[in-house]
């Protein structure tokens, strides 16, 4: 493979405490320098003046519907919307059909990825079969066939037996468990969050604690087994508290949040406006601000999209029918540094650290560093561009989206994968 010299860019690496302009050298795929004013010798020059170098984004919960619902989402629309998002690699939610629960289904999102080629697919394997609840998958089947962590995702782990044995047995491979903490009695079938805006609309509300509680008895959990849970899309001041509490006493416990519950808040629902129907709901202010807060004292470890495509003529169904979920992979950086960085919540480092430092450590795959000797995955950004969102020229086929018309700053620019340009194609 050619030789690649990004000059001029402004370096952001946490990883390395690292943070200046830079030239950045790439041979074979690997980085293999980092200095001032690196010569050229016949490498292929990419000017990136003006611009931000930061590892790869690594997103930890990303849905891709196939196989299955190919109509929704593929493996190629998917990839291609995260490469256009700046992520370099993603980790794929098992809530397919077939889900993801034995080795041939883990093994045909690997053959399919590496058909298509670009960034890297990583996957999610199921906690239980059919992720019914009820039986758990075989762990070490599916961590040998390469899944970086398990999930029931869309679904919680509700069984607390199960969920004690499934964090004891993921513990051998000392990988977590993520959990979607939804206590479903008390969600009770709602389908916004419990407040205000849902008696206003006449809509079924679900309650905060219906995720809370869930986080509770899973942090107790992982104190009984010694097991890692990390918990998918936190949305409330409660579960912040119930993790940064659990962390003080030193309880394998990581978390997420959404750019969208960062951004918005139920009011975005608006007058039944489905493309702010998810699950977790989008919550209150005070929600919102505990949930940045968490971001900044590092309770909350990264930032994930919970890209959930679904079809127009799904969403375009009333409130109460339509499915839950946003389409993230191509808005998310562009929303975190609105709604992170403009607002001086967060610097460009430490958003670095949690699209792509933490994120890679959680799910224990390359990337999230700049290290000489590395894998050159990296994403320019040109952090004073501003454009608009229009899910129309989305590359995802899910082409609606709560930030529709939203004028953002800060556009991804190019994309690296192993030194390769994934983006633009
Ligand atoms: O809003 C959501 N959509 N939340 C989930 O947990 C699942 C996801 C989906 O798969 O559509």
């Amino acid at each position: 493979m050619s030789k690649l010299l990004i000059k001029n860019g402004y370096l952001i690496d946490p990883a390395n405490q690292r943070d200046g302009t830079f030239d950045v050298l790439i041979e074979r795929g690997k980085i293999a320098a980092i200095e001032t004013a690196i010569p050229a010798n016949g490498a292929k020059i990419i000017d990136a003046a003006g611009q931000l170098v930061v590892p790869g984004l690594i997103d930890l919960h990303t849905h891709l519907r196939q196989p299955g619902r190919e109509d929704k989402e593929t493996i190629e629309t998917g990839v291609q919307a995260a490469a256009r998002g700046g992520f370099t690699t993603v980790c794929v939610m098992p809530n397919t059909t077939p889900p993801l629960d034995e080795r041939s289904h883990v093994d045909f999102i690997q053959q399919e990825s590496r058909r298509i080629g670009g960034i890297c697919v990583q996957p999610i394997g199921a906690v239980t079969k059919g992720r019914q609840g009820l039986e758990l998958t075989d762990f070490g089947e599916l961590f040998e066939a390469g899944c970086v962590a398990l999930s029931d995702d869309g679904h919680p782990v509700s069984d607390s037996h199960l969920m004690r044995r499934a964090l004891e047995y993921a513990k051998v491979f000392q990988r977590p468990i993520i959990q979607h903490a939804e206590d479903r009695q008390l969600a009770a079938g709602g389908v916004m969050h419990e407040g205000l805006i849902a008696t206003t609309l006449g809509l079924r509300g679900m309650p905060s604690e219906a995720e809370s509680v869930m986080v509770a008895r899973d942090v107790a959990l992982a104190e009984l087994t010694g097991g890692w849970v990390h918990f998918a899309h936190l949305s409330c001041a409660q579960s912040v508290e119930v993790v940064r509490q659990a962390k003080r006493r030193g309880i394998r416990v990581t978390c997420e949040v959404t750019p969208h519950h960062v951004a918005l808040t139920h009011e975005a629902v608006g007058e039944f406006d489905t493309r702010a129907k998810v699950n977790p709901p989008l919550r209150t202010e005070q929600d919102r601000t505990a949930l940045i807060e968490g971001l900044r004292d590092g309770t909350i470890d990264c930032i994930a999209t919970d890209h959930a495509p679904h079809t127009d003529w799904e969403k375009d169904a009333d409130f109460d029918a339509a499915p839950f979920g946003i389409g993230g992979l191509e808005t998310a950086l562009g929303v975190c540094a609105r709604a992170l960085i403009e607002s001086k919540h967060l610097s460009w480092a430490q958003l670095i650290g949690k699209l792509s430092v933490h994120p890679a450590q959680i799910a224990g795959v390359s990337g999230g560093t700049l290290a000489k000797g590395a894998d050159a995955d990296l994403t320019l950004i040109d952090p004073e561009a501003t454009w608009t969102v229009d899910p129309s020229r989305f590359a995802s086929k899910s082409k609606h989206s709560p930030f529709a018309g939203w004028t953002l700053h800060g556009a991804v620019v190019r994309v690296l994968v192993r030194g390769a340009e994934v983006f633009p194609a």
